[in-house]
């Protein structure tokens, strides 16, 4: 085998999660491609979250195969592997499914991907299948994490015992569980003196993290985050997601002292009415959840809030649509994730016998969205004339141009040459649209 290709669905876990498995294919000699066709190797990390995104993995499988059997009429082998949260949650359907794969990994046994290789090398007829929940730590298996340009993530935390009613998380991911102190820090120092300039600490639910220190005291997200803010080199930190009932003071009194984290939170409240959140087995209520915006926006008044939205949950009427949007009018979010209710099969929602009609839950996601939408614009549009720093991530579409993300997370594109290219450059905003800004560099 000499190349791979990896194809990612979903959330930012599973990007990280395939930058993992890449290194470990590079450790064994391979090199990335990004045509299928010339792949030795394809891999698909998988997300199993909402119907959608799972039945995709199905086609693309039908796609893969194809190519496999081309390049066997050229006499070349094509290893094809699904790992993630649909292996998880399939099982050995995977295989019945398609009968293209040859080996499937969950996402907590990644690590053994180079133990699953060699087996294949020795008996290529085979297909091989690991789902265990295991006893250790794929972090204890994997090799150093390498920077994947000035903005990296590290998974600090992973899994969720929250088991709202809707999601297959728990299932997939497991329970929670949080990388030891030492070990994120020593992830991070390394992410650092590879160029890193910001770090977005990753999990399901990040806030709940505990992870042990050195003399096996449990620490809390808040003592984390101020041991890698005091990082030297680090410019901006991070962290996604969070759970609002876990936001303690500790963590808001971070947003109010350290400079260093963004002024940006990605709060998930799914729902702005109590009875829906109650059915969904959410540990807040929307007067919880907007006390802890409150609080949040005392320590630093120039947070943005992001969040996500179900609309279409069993039961929903209309009037618990409606407080949904009256939370939204009241929180004014800069960006937001909106979907319709799916029913995952082996959570207990999917059971409930109020489910909504296709067509409510498209209607009401439109209406939510519109708000939404005109919300971000909003946000985008009041930055116009504002002097922002930027941090450039990337070469612009067109010659001469460069993009990078605002504190708020926001695109942003500027006339920029090469040099300031992964620095963090004064921006003043020109004009603005829903989905990105443009500006030009202030000469320093
Ligand atoms: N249907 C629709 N959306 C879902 N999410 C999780 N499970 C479902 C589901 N069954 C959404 C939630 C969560 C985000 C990651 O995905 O809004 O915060
Ligand atoms: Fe899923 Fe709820 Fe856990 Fe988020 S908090 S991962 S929505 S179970």
């Amino acid at each position: 085998m000499k190349t791979y290709f990896i194809k990612t669905f979903g959330c930012q876990m599973n990007v990280y999660d395939s930058h993992r498995i890449a290194g470990i294919l590079e450790q064994r000699g391979l090199q990335a491609t990004s045509r299928i066709e010339d792949a030795d190797l394809v891999i698909f990390n998988t997300c199993h979250i909402r119907e959608k995104a799972a039945e995709k993995l199905f086609s693309d499988l039908g796609r893969a195969n194809l190519v496999k059997q081309a390049r066997l009429l050229e006499g070349k082998n094509t290893i094809i592997g699904v790992v993630g949260c649909v292996v998880q949650a399939e099982d050995e359907q995977v295989f019945k499914r398609s009968d293209a794969v040859d080996f499937a990994l969950g996402p907590l046994t990644y690590h053994r991907l180079g133990q699953v290789l060699d087996e294949l090398e020795k008996d290529s007829g085979i297909q091989v299948i690991d789902t265990e929940f295991p006893a250790e730590s794929k972090f204890d298996f994997l090799s150093e994490n390498k920077a994947e340009g000035v903005c990296s993530y590290i998974a600090i935390q992973e899994g969720c015992n929250n088991f709202c009613t809707y999601c297959v998380v728990p299932y997939t991911r497991g329970i929670e569980t949080s990388r030891p102190v030492e070990d994120v820090l020593r992830e991070a120092r390394k992410l650092v003196s590879d160029g890193a300039l910001e770090l977005n600490l990753l999990g399901q639910n990040v806030n709940s993290y505990h992870g042990e220190d050195k003399a096996g005291k449990e620490r809390n997200l808040a003592y984390l985050l101020r041991k890698i803010g005091e990082l030297d080199g680090l410019k901006r930190l991070r962290y996604t997601t969070s759970y609002p009932a876990d936001v303690d003071d500790d963590l808001i009194k971070c947003h109010k002292d350290m400079k260093i984290l963004m002024p940006y939170l990605h709060l998930p409240v799914q729902s702005g009415s109590d009875k829906i959140l109650r059915a969904m087995n959410r540990r807040h209520t929307k007067a919880q959840y907007l006390d802890v915006i409150d609080r949040l926006r005392e320590a630093n008044p120039q947070i943005g809030f992001a969040s996500d939205f179900i609309v279409g949950f069993p039961g929903e009427s209309d009037d618990d649509f409606q407080a949904t949007l009256d939370l939204v009018d009241e929180v004014k979010f800069i960006t937001a994730f909106s979907f319709k209710y799916s029913p995952r099969p082996g959570t207990p929602a999917a059971e409930y016998p109020n489910q909504l009609p296709e067509k409510v839950k498209k209607e009401r996601l439109a209406i939510l969205q519109e708000k939404l939408f005109a919300y971000q614009t909003d946000f985008n549009q009041q930055t116009v004339g504002k002097t922002i720093e930027v941090l450039f991530e990337n070469k612009g579409r067109h010659a001469g141009q460069l993009t990078g993300r605002t504190p708020w997370m926001q695109n942003i594109y500027a006339e920029a040459n090469g040099e300031y290219l992964n620095k963090i450059v004064d921006v003043k905003v020109e004009s603005a649209t829903m989905n990105s800004l443009s500006g030009k560099i202030v000469r320093m």
